[in-house]
C-alpha cells in the first residue's frame, strides 16, 4: 500500500543562475556525480515502493524532461500541472489521484531536490514512518536538527508525547514556517526546535481529511476529480481545476494548522539544496573557509569564506574578497554577498521584467 509522491514544478530561483525557469535546478547534475537530484529521488524510492507506485507532481512543461530523465515512470504516473500554485494543489490533487486507485494508500510526499548522504537511514525513517502512518490518523514529518537560522525552513517544536504504536514519533506542538530572523535565531538558540525536512508521511485518508478540515474549498475541487483521475478526462479536469486553486504550500495550509501533526526526529545527512548556503555547507572548504565547484581554474589571493560555482574550464581570480557568492552559469554571472542570498529571487525577478 506505499506510494510516493514527488513534487517536482519549483523553479529553484534563489539558486539563480545555475537553476533556470527552462531548467530547474532538480533536473541538474548538482555535484557531478552522474545522477540529476530527481533522479537520486526516485532511485531512493525505489527501494521503498514498487516503481509502479511512484508517481512525479510537476509542472507540465517540464514532463518531457522527466520523460527523459525517468525513463520507468509510466504516463499516468506524471501528474502535470497547468500553471505553479505552490504544493497545496499538487498534494490534494496527488492525494486523491492515489486514493482512487488504492483507497488504504500510504503516502510519502517528497521534493524532488535534496541530497541525502545516508539513503539507507532515509529508508528506515520512511519505513518506520509509514508503518506509524498505516496505523493511526496522523501527519508525520521528519524533523532535522537545525545548524543555522534559515529562514527558508519550517521550524518544528515537539512534545513528549508519542504515537501508541511508535515511541520515537512525537507530537508536534509549533509549527512555524519561514519565521523571521529573529524568531528563527530564537528557535535554533532555544535547542528543542527542529527543521522540517519537507518529507511528509500519512496514509491518503488522513491528508484527504485533513484538506477537508483546514482547506475545504481546494478539498471540494479536487474531489471532484474522482470520475476523471486515471482516465483520459484527468488533463482536461486539472487544466480547470487548477485556476480555481489559490496559491500556497502545504505547510501553511495544512501543517501548520493541523492538530494531528507528529515528527520523527531523523538524521541521514539531509540537505535541502535551497540556497547558497546550503551548498556551501556541504561542499568542501579550503582552510580560509572559500568552497569552490569545480575548482580546477580558481585561484584566490587574500580570500575568504567565497562560494565560487563556475563552469569547470573558467579561469576565475579572486582578489581581496570576502563572504562573496561568485557564480557563473548560462551566460550569466553574479556576485553577491552571502548574507544577502535571500533577495536573489527578487534579483530574478527584476532581471526577468528587463531581459
Ligand atoms: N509540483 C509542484 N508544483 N512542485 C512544487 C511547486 C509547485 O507549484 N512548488 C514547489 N514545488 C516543489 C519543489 O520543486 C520542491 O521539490 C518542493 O516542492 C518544495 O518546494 P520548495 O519551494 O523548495 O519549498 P521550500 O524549500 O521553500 O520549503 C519547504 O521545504 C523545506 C525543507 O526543504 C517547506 O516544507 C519547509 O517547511 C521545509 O523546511
Ligand atoms: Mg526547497
Amino acid at each position: 500500500n506505499n506510494y510516493a509522491l514527488i513534487m517536482a514544478g519549483g523553479v529553484g530561483s534563489r539558486f539563480w543562475p545555475v537553476s533556470r525557469t527552462e531548467y530547474p535546478k532538480q533536473f541538474i547534475d548538482f555535484f557531478g556525480v552522474g545522477k540529476t537530484l530527481i533522479q537520486s529521488t526516485y532511485d531512493r524510492f525505489l527501494k521503498i515502493c514498487p516503481p509502479e507506485n511512484i508517481f512525479i507532481v510537476t509542472n507540465e512543461i517540464y514532463t518531457d524532461i522527466i520523460k527523459e530523465q525517468l525513463p520507468g515512470i509510466g504516463d499516468n504516473q506524471i501528474l502535470a500541472e497547468p500553471i505553479m500554485r505552490n504544493t497545496a494543489p499538487c498534494v490534494s490533487y496527488g492525494s486523491m489521484k492515489i486514493a482512487q486507485l488504492n483507497p488504504n494508500a500510504t503516502i510519502v510526499v517528497a521534493p524532488s531536490d535534496h541530497t541525502i548522504t545516508n539513503p539507507e537511514a532515509f529508508v528506515t525513517a520512511i519505513e518506520r514512518s509509514l508503518k506509524a502512518a498505516s496505523e493511526n490518523d496522523c501527519l508525520i514529518t521528519l524533523g532535522i536538527k537545525p545548524s543555522r537560522p534559515d529562514t527558508g525552513y519550517g521550524y518544528i517544536q515537539y512534545t513528549e508525547s508519542v504515537l501508541e504504536t511508535d515511541p520515537e514519533i512525537f507530537k508536534v506542538k509549533i509549527f512555524t514556517e519561514k519565521p523571521n530572523l529573529d524568531l528563527a535565531k530564537s528557535f535554533v538558540q532555544s535547542g528543542d526546535f527542529l527543521w522540517n525536512a519537507g518529507i511528509f508521511i500519512w496514509s491518503a485518508k488522513s491528508i484527504n481529511k485533513a484538506f477537508l478540515t483546514h482547506l475545504p474549498d481546494m478539498h471540494e475541487i479536487f474531489q471532484q476529480g474522482n470520475s476523471s483521475y486515471n482516465t483520459d478526462t484527468e488533463k482536461e479536469f486539472i487544466g480547470n481545476a487548477y485556476q480555481q486553486c489559490i496559491n500556497i504550500s502545504i505547510d501553511f495550509a495544512i501543517m501548520e494548522k493541523a492538530d494531528n501533526v507528529y515528527v520523527l526526529p531523523a538524521d541521514f545527512g539531509w540537505s535541502d539544496l535551497g540556497t547558497w548556503a546550503s551548498i556551501y555547507d556541504i561542499a568542501e572548504h579550503d582552510y580560509v573557509g572559500n568552497a569552490v565547484i569545480p575548482s580546477e581554474k580558481v585561484m584566490m589571493f587574500n580570500s575568504s569564506n567565497c562560494m565560487v560555482n563556475v563552469p569547470k574550464n573558467k579561469l576565475v581570480i579572486l582578489q581581496d574578497l570576502h563572504d562573496y557568492i561568485v557564480v557563473e552559469s548560462n551566460d550569466t554571472l553574479l556576485i553577491c554577498p552571502r548574507s544577502a542570498e535571500q533577495s536573489i529571487k527578487q534579483i530574478v525577478a527584476d532581471v526577468k521584467s528587463k531581459f
